[in-house]
């Protein structure tokens, strides 16, 4: 891809740049037309995140039931003091990064004099939240250098700065929207664009009671439901589309042999869509199924076991007390 095809806006200490149009509209489109026609039918998760998306999964991490966020979040309010990094001049590569109310956490807890040394980078596949976020971190500590980056990650990681020493962030045990073999490409695909002295800080939902996992992604309110049957007007703005969210039902489980929660959408009667950019139709049975996300739950075993194909040593890893979550620190 040429370098001009990269859109970049900048002002003060703030940069970004839109790498999306290097993947381009037709290329998504494909992605997802190719996607919805696979048996199983299925749309790749990175798609929930429209403006719309990115609300209601904001709202998901609120909810009583979805604890992911606030374990997490819980856990590192309290971690820079023990990690062994110095935070000078130090460039935090955020993987996903979304509202950036994690970062936040992190950030405050670090020494003042050295804000205005760090760059943070937050990746994103949505440009919206990504700017929105970075404009509401800017107030936060004005000292701090932006540079935001839309793109895919698994799929752009040659993006990442190259300046050093970096931290790289992924939060949200958003990993776990990655099969096996894309975990295992991307691990090694990151542990190779890292360097000595890089670190990771890998966040991971582990492996727990049935119920609570369940609980999590079907919540009394259906704002999970809400935020699954969205992605069907994701598709139908790119695909010039006209399915009806309403005529499907959200459908969450845990799949205990994959160690993941699956969620569907499974289409309530006959229907045939149409696809206006292509001029093609889908047809669905009543019943039939749309599978828009794994999310993988991990265990110590895989703590190390993706720390090996990445190449990287196992530093740290944080917990809370029940064991719910985890952040990992790996080295390079
Ligand atoms: C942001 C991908 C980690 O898998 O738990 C929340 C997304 N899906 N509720 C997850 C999500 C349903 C979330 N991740």
């Amino acid at each position: 891809m040429t370098k001009s095809e990269t859109q970049i806006e900048s002002q003060n200490n703030f940069l970004l740049d839109n790498h999306l149009p290097e993947i381009g509209l037709e290329a998504m489109r494909d992605e997802v037309m190719r996607s919805l026609t696979d048996k199983p039918r299925r749309i790749p998760s990175k798609y929930f995140y429209n403006k719309e998306g990115s609300v209601l999964f904001e709202e998901i991490t609120n909810l009583p039931e979805y604890y992911l966020s606030r374990t997490e979040k819980a856990i590192l309010s309290s971690l820079w003091n023990k990690l062994a990094i110095d935070a000078h001049n130090l460039h935090i590569i955020e993987l996903g990064s979304g509202d950036c109310s994690k970062i936040e956490l992190l950030l405050r807890t670090l020494p003042k004099s050295t804000l205005d040394t760090i760059t943070y980078h937050p990746v994103d596949f949505s440009s919206n939240a990504l700017k929105d976020s970075a404009n509401n971190l800017m107030q936060q500590f004005p000292d701090l250098c932006i540079h935001g980056i839309v793109a895919d990650f698994f799929h752009q990681i040659h993006l990442l700065p190259s300046e050093r020493p970096r931290l790289v962030c992924f939060f949200g045990s958003t990993i776990g929207n990655f099969n096996k073999n894309e975990i295992n490409a991307f691990m090694n695909e990151l542990g190779n664009a890292m360097e000595t002295g890089d670190h990771l800080l890998l966040g991971l939902d582990m492996i727990k009671d049935l119920d609570v996992l369940e609980k999590a992604y079907n919540d009394n309110k259906g704002v999970t439901a809400r935020f699954n049957k969205n992605i069907l007007s994701v598709a139908n703005e790119l695909l010039e589309a006209d399915f009806e969210p309403h005529l499907f039902d959200h459908r969450a489980f845990y799949n205990k042999e994959h160690h993941r929660i699956e969620m569907h959408l499974v289409a309530r009667e006959n229907m045939i869509v149409t696809c206006g950019f292509n001029d093609s139709t889908i047809e669905l049975k009543a019943g039939e199924i749309i599978h828009t996300e794994n999310s993988h739950k991990f265990d110590r075993d895989h703590i190390q076991y993706m720390g090996k194909t990445a190449g990287l040593t196992i530093r740290q890893v944080f917990t809370d007390p029940q064991q719910w979550f985890s952040l990992v620190l790996y080295a390079k």
